[in-house]
């Protein structure tokens, strides 16, 4: 357990509260939306669907107290090297920090800006003198997720001149050559995104695409000039080729997750414009204000995080899915695994010693009205108790009443607020086939549109929840160690596939890979 006196007391409130059904919490209080919502410039946070009452809140404020979550917060902003296992801050919020610019984030953003204006203006031009069509981000992790996110959720809002902006990500090369064969490579320009400039997976697509445009340009030196690099490392990209004029930097204390606010987020910059970039940025400025200088009582992000914390250590909920009801956030739930779970999904405490309460749920998710008709069934009658996120927006795609487009808006906020509505009433039924427990927490996130200021809002909204939970579970949720044996056993087996050999591997492995060997050669 957490060593905290507040953690003790949360102990018997949660006994309590477990033999208690939500619909009965709503019963009590008909009032009780009132006492458990909170707002901030158009993002309304409503988690009276959960099973917390006033005392819960403040012993879980006291436990933020205790687990000094001030202290840890004013450290995040000053860009301390809160990242202690790579001895580095994580200073996201200084990249949308506008009133107090950072001088070398300006002048990358000043680069970031030229570039963008060159591809807009058409003046960024091929081999073959036609100006750039088709741009192709080729990264992964948050290299990829972020960019891609947001890419898709604002399309409608994109520059009048905007090129059209893909994603490849995958080591298979299969989106790759998909896009080759539709593309025209004298209009093609690659952003080749990626932190460390060492990840396999991207240098290896970025290798293919050079291959590709060499077989089609008149010469080598021209094909440099369709290579954007974005990265942290400017002597890799200077080695790969990434002329200097095409180097677009950041810094180590950006995490990957964290780096859509960073020169990684050209390709959004290209698609949105800068001044939908901008706005992104000081939507997510607005909320780091407010994480920072608001009362943890009225505070979204902190009530966010100490709500999970409850569930996942009081309540013994282990699963949490984000379910927006929208499809243009079609991409935010992969988004919001990579943030939570490569963040918080650790077992070791800032001092090194093991943890003995679970940190990160499992988080998985899907725009809201499909998964209606996949895996909610699991979330009605399943065994498994689980945490929802419910995201939804007030104004649809066009805010004429008599149109079509508002109809399906109108159906899709029924069919958002019944399902939560459900999850928390649930149906008796004396067949148990037909029967609804309901009883399952959610929070609801209504947000004014789908702008980029807002998105900016909701994206900072749950970087902060991440930190909060990092805080009370005293683990540091900046480094990822976790992910880096898989890429060395990789590499390993990547040279016992080019020797044929599977000496000294596992029997499993070793059979494993004889069978593909001896399939490979089958029709
Ligand atoms: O393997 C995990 C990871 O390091 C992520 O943290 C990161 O976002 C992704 O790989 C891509 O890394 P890079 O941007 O350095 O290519």
């Amino acid at each position: 357990m957490i060593h905290a006196h507040a953690y003790t007391m949360l102990q018997p409130l949660a006994e309590s509260m477990r033999t208690q059904h939500l619909k009965n919490l709503f019963t009590q209080d008909s009032e009780r939306f009132k006492s458990f919502h909170l707002e901030k410039e158009g993002l309304l946070f409503d988690f009276s669907k959960q099973k917390i009452n006033t005392e819960i809140i403040d012993e879980l404020l006291n436990l933020a107290s205790e687990q000094q979550l001030d202290t840890w917060i004013e450290r995040l902003f000053n860009g301390d090297k809160i990242n202690h296992t790579e001895n580095r801050a994580a200073w996201h919020t200084a990249l949308r920090d506008v009133s107090t610019p950072n001088p070398d984030v300006s002048k990358q953003w000043h680069k970031m800006e030229s570039l963008v204006n060159q591809v807009h203006q058409k003046q960024f031009r091929g081999y073959s003198g036609k100006p750039i069509s088709d741009i192709i981000n080729i990264g992964v992790g948050g290299s990829d997720l972020g960019p891609l996110m947001v890419t898709h959720a604002l399309d409608k809002d994109k520059h009048e001149h905007a090129p059209n902006v893909h994603f490849v990500s995958t080591l298979d090369a299969q989106q790759l050559h998909k896009l080759l064969k539709s593309l025209d490579p004298a209009t093609t320009l690659f952003v080749v995104a990626s932190k460390s400039f060492s990840t396999i997976d991207t240098l290896s697509l970025a290798k293919t695409a050079k291959e590709w445009l060499e077989e089609h340009a008149p010469n080598h030196k021209v094909v440099m000039n369709h290579f954007v690099g974005i990265s942290t490392n400017p002597i890799k990209m200077s080695k790969w080729g990434i002329l200097p004029e095409h180097q677009l930097i950041f810094w180590e204390w950006v995490g990957g997750r964290f780096s859509l606010w960073s020169t990684i987020g050209f390709s959004i910059a290209l698609r949105l414009g800068m001044q939908g970039y901008n706005d992104m940025l000081a939507g997510a400025h607005a909320m780091d204000q407010h994480f920072k200088n608001t009362p943890f009582k009225q505070n979204i992000p902190v009530l966010l995080g100490l709500i999970g914390v409850w569930n996942t250590n009081f309540l013994n909920l282990s699963a949490q899915a984000i379910l927006p009801y929208d499809s243009r956030l079609k991409y935010f739930a992969s988004y919001l695994e990579q943030l939570e779970m490569e963040s918080n999904g650790k077992r070791t405490k800032r001092d090194g010693t093991a943890v003995t309460y679970r940190t990160c749920p499992i988080l998985w998710g899907e725009v809201g009205p499909n998964a209606q008709h996949a895996f909610y069934q699991l979330l009605h009658q399943g065994t498994e108790r689980v945490m929802s996120d419910f995201i939804l927006f007030s104004q649809g795609i066009s805010q004429s009443d008599q149109d079509r487009a508002n109809y399906h808006h109108n159906l899709n906020i029924a069919n958002c607020l019944a399902q939560s509505r459900a999850m928390m009433t649930g149906d008796i039924n004396e067949d148990l086939h037909k029967n609804y427990p309901g009883d399952q927490v959610s929070n609801t996130l209504l947000l004014k549109k789908l702008d980029a200021y807002h998105l900016g809002m909701l994206i900072a909204l749950y970087e902060h929840k991440v930190f909060v939970q990092s805080v009370i579970w005293d683990i540091n949720p900046f480094d990822q160690w976790g992910v880096e044996l898989g890429k060395e056993l990789a590499l390993n087996i990547f040279e016992h596939i080019k020797a044929q050999s599977v000496d000294g591997l596992d029997s499993s492995t070793a059979n494993l890979l004889k069978n593909i060997w001896k399939q490979r050669h089958e029709n």
